[in-house]
């Protein structure tokens, strides 16, 4: 038993306001939100707790939801460097206390099979909650079958790739079908919108030309491409009514799509990620050597000339795009990234963030780029409710899971390797990043799992979260 928790003297920050709160926790599961230094019918609620602790003079909030990571994802001949284990107890020290990761369905494989496997990496492993998208990498008769039985398995959304012919890849016909199945059962379809095809073409001419460094990886994955499959996306949804949501989104011409099609109604939605409001195919891609491969992901980094980073943080602002995940896939420069030594296209795609958004979209608030309810609503609250866990996450009120960070605004936050750094990995994509802000205490279900420097969390204290139908769907 976890007893009674008493987080006192904070300001507690939701997505729709701040005030000066206690908040009482019992259990797994926060009972009451009061006033400072309440007392109910004449008792005396710290006397009574187990533990209290004092969050004076910081910000008291629901605990973090990363909607999009990739714990040991096979890519590119190797696997991301990341267990559940390691992958979750660094989440923790972000303060994030639920991911959702994507079961992988491979191609010759089912989609329950796929799914089954994803249980086995998981299950005695996390130290937070967890929750699973699928993966559909072989969208045959089969698989659409199977998509009738997700949400029975707690599954309400399915990603399917535009990109990497071969691999995950489905053509316009496969995800017309998918789409369908997604309106008549209200699961929610993410797509990796980039056009992968002619990506592979501009990737074989540039190896041709010599051009084998990370740099050019940006150069293949054009602007052009994110913006023609998001369009392309957003019009098989319209045509047959299928909720859509676009995973990492990086080109301000994608987001300009988005934004269009929400402007006439549609249930389009879209993420980005820390990497593309902050880094570019400029400063980072294009550094000197072989150091670029840290940064080869997909969608990749954009042109800062361009100005894309503005635009992605201004869509933040004007709800364009709606939340911030990871797209955590790690993966160490020694032994994995350096398969694409001589050959950009074989570097493995991923950078690995898992532990620091919460950090640097605070620092975007201190910045005046995002206000502290909004840094909440991207970071925890919209995630609950788009992906259907709202109500027991992404919220402080009587009645949620005790998923609570205690973050000091006085606090500072060095991130890279030796420093903060607790993913599996042998280099940070966020060396020398510097946060004026500090997690301080995170609580999941009401155990205290990060005390200051203190670690107390433990592998199979994670749950997997069965979810329902996004509460965005009209
Ligand atoms: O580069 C990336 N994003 N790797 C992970 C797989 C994906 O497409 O999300
Ligand atoms: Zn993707
Ligand atoms: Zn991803
Ligand atoms: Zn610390």
């Amino acid at each position: 038993r976890v007893g009674r928790t008493l987080i006192r003297g904070g300001t507690v920050v939701s997505s729709t306001g701040r005030s000066e709160a206690d908040v009482l926790i019992d259990g797994e599961t926060i009972v009451a939100v009061l006033a400072p230094g309440s007392t109910i019918l004449g008792f005396d609620v710290a006397a009574s707790a187990d533990r209290v602790i004092d969050a004076t003079g910081k910000y008291v909030i629901p605990g973090g939801i990363d909607a999009h990571t990739h714990m040991e994802l096979p890519f590119g001949g190797t696997a991301a460097s990341d267990t559940f284990e390691t992958g979750t107890r660094a989440a923790a020290w972000g303060g994030t206390t639920t991911i959702i990761d994507f079961a992988v369905q491979s191609y010759g494989q089912r989609v329950f099979d796929g799914l089954a496997t994803w249980h086995e990496k998981a299950a005695g492993n996390c130290a937070i909650d967890y929750g699973f998208h699928q993966i559909i990498g072989d969208l045959n008769a089969d698989s659409l079958q199977a998509m009738d039985g997700l949400l029975d398995e707690g599954v309400s959304s399915f990603k399917l790739f535009m990109a990497y012919p071969g691999v995950f890849y489905s053509d316009d016909a496969q995800i017309l079908r998918a789409m369908q199945k997604s309106a008549k059962t209200g699961l929610m379809t993410m797509m990796h919108a980039e056009n992968g095809p002619a990506i592979d073409v501009l990737v074989g001419q540039l190896l041709a030309e010599g051009k084998t460094d990370p740099y050019y990886h940006g150069i293949a994955r054009a602007w052009q491409l994110e913006e023609e499959a998001t369009h392309r996306a957003i019009m098989l949804a319209d045509l047959t009514g299928a909720p859509l949501y676009v995973v990492h989104v990086s080109a301000k011409q994608a987001v300009a799509q988005l934004a269009a099609a929400r402007s006439r109604g549609k249930n389009v939605f879209g993420e980005t990620c820390p990497q593309y409001l902050y880094l570019s195919l400029e400063e980072n891609l294009g550094a000197p050597g072989f150091e670029g491969a840290k940064w080869v992901c997909s969608t990749p980094l954009r042109s800062r000339a361009e100005g894309h980073q503005e635009e992605l943080w201004q869509s933040l602002r004007t709800n364009e795009l709606q939340l911030v995940s990871t797209d955590h896939c790690p993966f160490c420069m020694k032994g994995q990234k350096d398969l694409g030594l001589g050959d950009f296209s074989k570097i493995p795609n991923g950078i690995g963030s898992v532990e620091h958004r919460l950090d640097l979209l605070y620092q975007g608030v201190v910045e005046g780029r995002i206000t502290l309810e909004r840094w909440v609503e991207l970071t925890s609250t919209t995630p609950a409710r788009m992906f259907g866990l709202y109500g027991t996450k992404g919220v402080i009120q009587p009645g949620a899971d005790a998923d609570v960070v205690v973050y000091d605004p006085a606090g500072h936050t060095s991130i890279g390797v030796g420093k903060t750094h607790h993913m599996n990995m042998d280099h940070s994509a966020w060396e020398g990043y510097e946060i004026d802000g500090h997690v301080d205490t995170v609580l999941s279900r009401g155990k205290v799992i990060v005390d200051g420097n203190s670690y107390l969390g433990a592998k199979g204290d994670g749950r997997y979260l069965p979810r329902g139908l996004s509460q965005y769907l009209t």
